[in-house]
């Protein structure tokens, strides 16, 4: 139970009339400590009691519980609670200690069914640093989800249909080299996409020759679905590297070719709710009523488009999963898009269109640059990751020049660096990226808290103790206050995470844990031996257990030495 619960609880006995949630809504917290942690003001009741509100406050002083507190006090119109931090504190330490790996967690989800759609990369095409942002948002949004009940379904929805597939086939076509593609497989069909892409401008001929293929391939062409099959085999077989990287893993990868096996029921759908409209050799569903650009459903040329995929997606999510929540992680680019999904759904007539939700997220800059991956001047996602373990790896050499396991922690420093510097502002900003400042030691960095963390351990190696059940935790309760409420807030920032869907929360709460940590470290000898080195031995054990979690949460490992 937070702070602010256990007062609103005590308050509640006093106020049978009020409601607990009500009550915890005016509680206030006085700027200056020498008027209590929590206040609770009573003006709002002198209308109701008929009574001033000093009178109504020494009344009701009398009816609070006074459990878990130092002290509470009437301070004119006020009730002013002192809590008992000594004792509070020891709860939290308790709470923590008897069950770390659960501690935090929360029942919002009641194990209903969430899909969630991330990562999702383009065969052939490289994955860059975008994705990274969607793997890594998606990943850490699955977590926090899981952590407050939901079961999470994760899915890879692969580019793996369309016309850049045609392109790519055409391309083959006219310059493929079946040898070379054996050698290096992804290399080699990015230069044959980037070549294609670069000479259509001259070639419009190029556009055309993709688009036949595209449509060879919807029709079911045997040469077309052999190449389609061996594409998507050596993209994936990279795309598996970078995840095994990164400790993702998915539940499906099925793409927009499944789905495009499956367009039929939308299509009908929408024919018989007299959706379609045509224009000009296409057809189209109208969506002015939303303020919404229509929707293309199948073109000119015959064949149907990503939003019909997605169409018939979501219908088989619905059907396969019943899920109460279907989360896409996709950049804000694609905005209208998903508007429009939902509004199609809607207008299709299911009542579970708002259950689709966007988890929208800006770009990720490199150096300043935007990043694209049409013309070819991309970063591969695993060569940042490659020369950010590099970077770590320098970095421990210098610190700590015997550590026994030196290159499975630089993975480890290396990778959770670029993850902590994706996941640690709100994701519709922008990010950044510049390796110098992500893989830091110092500042708002993952290894930063990674750091405190092995910090914490060193700590409790040499103290020798890891059973704290006997420890009489009060001790630490009142010298560390700061820290120790901070521990206590962890379901509430887990709560404003998953409401939010915003990793950053955990984030931001890891680096304070850190700091504060940090801080408590350079101000108290805890490993001195007296009476108070159990229990600063335990919270310190605390911090090491919070962080873990906190990491875990973002898909950060959490290094006991480094
Ligand atoms: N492949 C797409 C891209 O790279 C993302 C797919 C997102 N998911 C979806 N169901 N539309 O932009």
């Amino acid at each position: 139970m937070s702070d602010k619960k256990q007062v609103a609880a005590a308050l509640a006995q006093a106020l049978p009339e009020m409601d607990v949630k009500e009550i915890e809504a005016k509680i206030e917290r006085p700027k200056d400590s020498s008027n209590g942690d929590y206040a609770f003001p009573t003006f709002f009741l002198a209308k109701t009691l008929h009574k001033a509100p000093q009178m109504i406050a020494s009344e009701l002083v009398e009816k609070v519980n006074q459990d878990g507190f130092e002290k509470v006090v009437v301070a004119g119109p006020y009730i002013n609670f002192f809590l008992d931090k000594a004792q509070v504190g020891a709860k939290i330490l308790q709470t923590i200690l008897t069950d770390p790996e659960h501690y935090g967690e929360l029942d919002l989800g009641h194990q209903a069914n969430v899909t969630i759609d991330y990562s999702s990369p383009n065969i052939a095409k490289p994955m860059g640093m975008g994705h990274l942002r969607s793997t890594m948002i998606g990943e850490a949004v699955a977590r926090i989800l899981e952590k407050v009940n939901y079961n999470l379904i994760r899915i890879d929805y692969l580019g793996d249909w369309g016309t850049q597939f045609g392109k790519l086939m055409a391309a083959y076509e006219m310059w493929g080299d079946e040898a070379e593609v054996k050698k290096d497989p992804i290399n080699t069909l990015l230069k044959y996409y980037v070549r294609i892409n670069n000479e259509a401008d001259e070639h419009p001929e190029y556009t055309e020759a993709g688009r036949n293929w595209f449509a060879k391939l919807e029709h079911g062409d045997e040469e077309a679905w052999r190449l389609w099959h061996w594409f998507r085999e050596v993209s994936l077989e990279r795309f598996q590297r970078v995840y095994k990287m990164l400790d993702v893993n998915f539940d499906s990868f099925n793409g927009e070719a499944f789905s495009a096996q499956k367009m039929e029921e939308p299509i009908q759908l929408l024919r018989d709710k007299n959706l379609l409209k045509s224009s000009r050799g296409a057809e189209i569903v109208d969506l002015d009523e939303y303020n919404l650009p229509p929707l293309l459903i199948i073109k000119s040329n015959g064949t149907t488009t990503y939003i019909t995929r997605d169409l018939a997606t979501a219908l088989f999510r619905k059907r396969m999963y019943g899920h109460a929540k279907s989360l896409y992680v996709v950049g804000a680019e694609q905005e209208t898009y998903f508007k429009q999904l939902r509004a199609a759904l809607k207008e299709m007539g299911f009542n579970w269109w708002n259950q689709i939700e966007h988890i929208s997220f800006g770009l990720m800059n490199l150096n300043g640059k935007k990043m694209s991956t049409r013309k070819g001047n991309v970063v591969s996602l695993e060569d940042v990751l490659n020369d950010s373990i590099d970077l770590a790896r320098k970095q421990i050499e210098e610190k700590n020049p015997d550590l026994k396991n030196a290159d499975e922690v630089a993975k480890e420093v290396g990778v959770g660096a670029v993850i902590f510097h994706d996941l640690k502002n709100y994701r519709r900003n922008a990010v950044n990226f510049k390796l110098e400042d992500v893989v830091k030691f110092e500042g708002e960095t993952g290894p930063y808290v990674q750091y405190a963390r092995a910090r914490a351990e060193s700590i409790l190696r040499k103290g020798g103790i890891r059973d704290f059940s006997n420890v009489d935790l009060t001790m630490a309760g009142a010298e560390a206050w700061e820290l120790i409420s901070f521990l206590g807030q962890y379901s509430e920032a887990i709560k404003r995470a998953a409401v939010n869907y915003d990793p950053s929360v955990i984030a931001k709460y890891a680096l304070e844990v850190a700091k504060k940590f940090n801080q408590y470290y350079a101000h108290t000898r805890i490993l001195e031996d007296n009476e108070a080195q159990p229990a600063r031995l335990a919270l310190t054990q605390a911090v090491s257990d919070v962080l873990k979690s906190a990491l875990d949460l973002l898909d950060i490992k959490a290094p006991d030495e480094m």
